[in-house]
C-alpha cells in the first residue's frame, strides 16, 4: 500500500484523479503543500514559501491559527453537523457576531458554503424584495462561478458560461488609471461614474432595477479603490429609485482593507452584504448574506425560496465565532490598516520609483495591486488584457522569479497583487516586499518606452 501523505504519491494521485478548477488539466503541475503556519507554507520538497496571496485572498488569520484550529476541534467533539432547520449554538452566535460587526442596522444572516452562493442568494433576495428583475453589475468584477454569480461577473471567466441568466445589465465603475470616462482627476472620475449610472437607470428604467451589485473595493480585477463620494453617490441613486445596494465583500471584507468591511471606510450602509473567505479564513467553507431588517421582513410571512443542506454548518460557524473573537482580541482590523499605511504603501512607493515597469500602485490595508506597464507614458499593459500562453510570458516570468525567491505570488493579467495574511510579521512582510523589488527587474526588461 502506498502512503497517501507522501508528497510524490499526493502529486501522482492528483494527476490521476483530481480535476482542477479554471485549468486546462494537462497544462498544470500543482505544487504539493504539506504543511503551513502563519504566513508560511512548506512544499513537498521541504521548501518554505512565504504566502503573499493568502491563498485566494482568504486566509486572513494565516495558516493554522492555534485558537481557530482548537475551536474547530472542540466543535467537532460536540456536534459535527446538524440540519439548517434546527437552531444551533455555533450558528446563532456566528450570526449574532456578524450582525454586530456589520455596518448600520443590518441584522440577519443567511449562511452559504461560499461566496458564489452568497451573491446568488443576494440577488434572489433583492429581486423578490423589490418585485423587479434587472440587476446592474460592473465590468471588471468577480462574483463567483455558479450560473447567476458568473453572470454578474464582469471578466472573461464569464464567457465560458454564456448565454447567462437574463436581466443583468453591465456598467463601468471608477478606475482613474484606465478611466472609461476620460477623467483626469478622482473627483471627475467619481462624478462621471455616477452620471453614467444615472444614465443607465434612465435607459433601463430605474423602477425595473432590483439591485446594483459591486465590490466596494474591486478585488481580483485590479484592487480598485473607489474615489471618495462614489459609494455615497451609489447609495443615493439606490434610495432615489428604490434599488437594493448589494456590497460584495467576499474578498475585501473581514479586515482585508483595514476595516471590518471595506465599505465602512466610506460610512455607507448597503442593503445586503455578501461575505465569505476572511469570515473564518476558509478553515471550513463558509459564506453568507447579511441583510437589512426590511429584507428580513419580506420573508416574515412569505417562504424564502432557497437553501442548502450545509447552510450554517456548525463547524464552519464555530470557526467564524472563533475568528471574529480572534480579530477583536488581537486587533487584526487595526493591524491590517497599519501594515498598509506604515509598511506596504510606503515600500511600494519606493519600489514604484525604482522600476520603470510599475505604472501604478494602489490599495489599502493588506490589499494592494502593482499595475505593470511596458510604457508608463501610454500605459500599455505589460501583457494584454486576458493574455494567455506566450502573450502572458512576462507575467509568468515575474511569478517564477518570486517563486524562485520562495515568495508565493498572486498575479492577474498585468498586475501583481500584494495580499498577505493580516497576521504576517512586519519583518516577513518587508522581506517579501524586498523580494518583489528584486523580481520586478524581470518586468523592467520588457519595458519599451
Ligand atoms: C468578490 C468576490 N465575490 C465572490 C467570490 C466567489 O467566492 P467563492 O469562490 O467562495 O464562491 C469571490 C471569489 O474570489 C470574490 O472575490
Amino acid at each position: 500500500m502506498t502512503d497517501h501523505l507522501d508528497p510524490a504519491v499526493a502529486f501522482a494521485n492528483d494527476r490521476a484523479h483530481v480535476f482542477h478548477s479554471w485549468s486546462a488539466q494537462d497544462l498544470i503541475a500543482p505544487k504539493v503543500i504539506t504543511r503551513a503556519e502563519g504566513a508560511w507554507m512548506w512544499d513537498g520538497d521541504g521548501n518554505r514559501l512565504l504566502d503573499f496571496s493568502s491563498q485566494l485572498m482568504n486566509v486572513n488569520l494565516g495558516h493554522q491559527h492555534p485558537k481557530l484550529v482548537a475551536a474547530i476541534q472542540e466543535a467537532a467533539g460536540r456536534l459535527c453537523t446538524i440540519a439548517p432547520f434546527h437552531a444551533n449554538a455555533d450558528r446563532s452566535e456566528a450570526a449574532r457576531l456578524i450582525a454586530e460587526v456589520a455596518p448600520g442596522d443590518l441584522s440577519h444572516v443567511f449562511f452559504t458554503n461560499g461566496g458564489a452562493e452568497a451573491t446568488e442568494n443576494a440577488i434572489r433576495m433583492a429581486r423578490i424584495h423589490t418585485g423587479r428583475h434587472k440587476i446592474l453589475a460592473a465590468h471588471r468584477s468577480y462574483h463567483g462561478s455558479t450560473h447567476g454569480s458568473i453572470t454578474l461577473t464582469g471578466d472573461p471567466r464569464r464567457w465560458g458560461s454564456e448565454p447567462a441568466i437574463p436581466g443583468v445589465v453591465r456598467y463601468f465603475g471608477p478606475y482613474l488609471y484606465r478611466s472609461a470616462f476620460h477623467a483626469t482627476s478622482e473627483a471627475e472620475e467619481c462624478a462621471r461614474a455616477i452620471e453614467h449610472l444615472e444614465q443607465l437607470l434612465m435607459f433601463e428604467g430605474g423602477h425595473n432595477v432590483a439591485a446594483i451589485i459591486m465590490e466596494p473595493v474591486v478585488g481580483t480585477n485590479g484592487i480598485l479603490v473607489p474615489p471618495d463620494g462614489y459609494l455615497a453617490g451609489v447609495r443615493a441613486l439606490c434610495d432615489r429609485h428604490g434599488i437594493m445596494f448589494i456590497a460584495d465583500e467576499v474578498m475585501a471584507g473581514f479586515g482585508r482593507c483595514g476595516e471590518w468591511f471595506s465599505i465602512d471606510r466610506w460610512d455607507v450602509v448597503p442593503d445586503l452584504i455578501a461575505f465569505a473567505k476572511g469570515v473564518n479564513s476558509g478553515y471550513v467553507p463558509l459564506g453568507g448574506v447579511i441583510m437589512s431588517p426590511a429584507i428580513r421582513e419580506t420573508f416574515g410571512q412569505r417562504v424564502y425560496p432557497g437553501g442548502m443542506t450545509y447552510s450554517g454548518h456548525p463547524l464552519a460557524c464555530a470557526s467564524a465565532v472563533a475568528s471574529i473573537n480572534i480579530f477583536r482580541d488581537e486587533g487584526i482590523v487595526e493591524r491590517s490598516c497599519r501594515l498598509g499605511e506604515d509598511v506596504i504603501g510606503p515600500e511600494l512607493e519606493k519600489i514604484a520609483a525604482r522600476h520603470p515597469s510599475v505604472g501604478e500602485i494602489r490599495g489599502l490595508g493588506c490589499f494592494w495591486a502593482v499595475e505593470l506597464v511596458r510604457n508608463a507614458e501610454t500605459r500599455e499593459m505589460l501583457v494584454p488584457y486576458n493574455a494567455a500562453g506566450a502573450d502572458a510570458a512576462p507575467m509568468a516570468e515575474l511569478a517564477n522569479a518570486l517563486k524562485a525567491r520562495h515568495v508565493w505570488p498572486f498575479t492577474h493579467f498585468n498586475r501583481l497583487h500584494i495580499t498577505p495574511p493580516l497576521v504576517i510579521s512586519e519583518e516577513d512582510l518587508r522581506h517579501g516586499l524586498a523580494m518583489v523589488d528584486e523580481a520586478l527587474e524581470v518586468a523592467d526588461a520588457h519595458v519599451t518606452g
